[in-house]
């Protein structure tokens, strides 16, 4: 099957220990950014979390670094409004960012925010991959399309990654992943694969894991 963006193959068990013992060697919160000049120095490699505010950029977060509570989830769209960086060990950083789409915040704010993760992700020199995450109930949107365009002039590469995968029936994944496969064909900078995640089951984490290690 020739299938343009195909769901990315399982990593051998060597490559997947390995990246379970980076996430394990431990993940702390480094700071919230508001402003461009609060960047910490690019003195290594980041990878990013993109996407609609509620897709679940958090909690992947947290499911990545087997930590609870590490960045801050919430079930209401626009929880996280800063630019925060964690780090992983002094290898790599991994930067949660504030969603777009919508958000429970007044219209002023929500353009600030905006115009920083615009910023962030147009601007960072050490920026190793911007991961898009796509809720797979839904497939990618105009929004999310968006911010693809937006990084394909900046030439940064991005991953699609679908987020909640617990909550669609198998009969119904096709649809969501062929719709994303169309948009994902307009954008040159797009990696092509596409990884599938539960951050409720763990699916796809590991093999997460062993894709951001490549970066460490
Ligand atoms: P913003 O910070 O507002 O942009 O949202 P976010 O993308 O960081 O989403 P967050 O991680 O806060 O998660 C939003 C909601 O989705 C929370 O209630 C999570 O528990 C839920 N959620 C996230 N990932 C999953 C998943 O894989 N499965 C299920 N069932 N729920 C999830
Ligand atoms: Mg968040």
């Amino acid at each position: 099957m020739d299938l343009k963006f195909p769901i990315a193959e399982q990593p051998d068990a060597a490559e997947l220990e390995r990246a379970r013992l980076l996430f394990a060697s431990g993940a702390e919160f480094l700071k919230g950014v508001v402003a461009m000049s609060g960047l910490p120095d690019a003195d290594r490699g980041e990878v990013c979390f993109a996407g609609r505010s509620n897709v679940g950029k958090s909690t992947l977060i947290n499911a990545l670094t087997g930590r609870r509570a590490l960045a801050r989830a919430s079930n209401t769209p626009g929880r996280t409004q800063e630019i925060n960086f964690f780090t992983l060990t002094d290898a790599l950083y991994l930067v949660d960012l504030p969603g777009y789409g919508y958000a429970n915040a007044p219209v002023d704010v929500v353009a600030k925010w905006q115009r920083l993760l615009k910023s962030y992700l147009t601007g960072r020199q050490t920026l190793r991959r911007a991961f898009v995450l796509v809720d797979h109930r839904h497939g990618a949107k105009a929004v999310d399309e968006e911010i693809m365009s937006l990084l394909d002039r900046a030439a940064v590469t991005f991953q699609v990654v679908m987020t909640k995968a617990d909550k669609v029936k198998q009969a119904d994944r096709a649809a969501a992943l062929e719709t994303t496969r169309k948009v994902l064909a307009r954008h040159p900078a797009a990696y092509p694969e596409i990884i599938v995640t539960s951050s409720e089951s763990g699916d796809g984490i590991g093999q997460l894991r062993s894709v951001i290690a490549q970066f460490a």
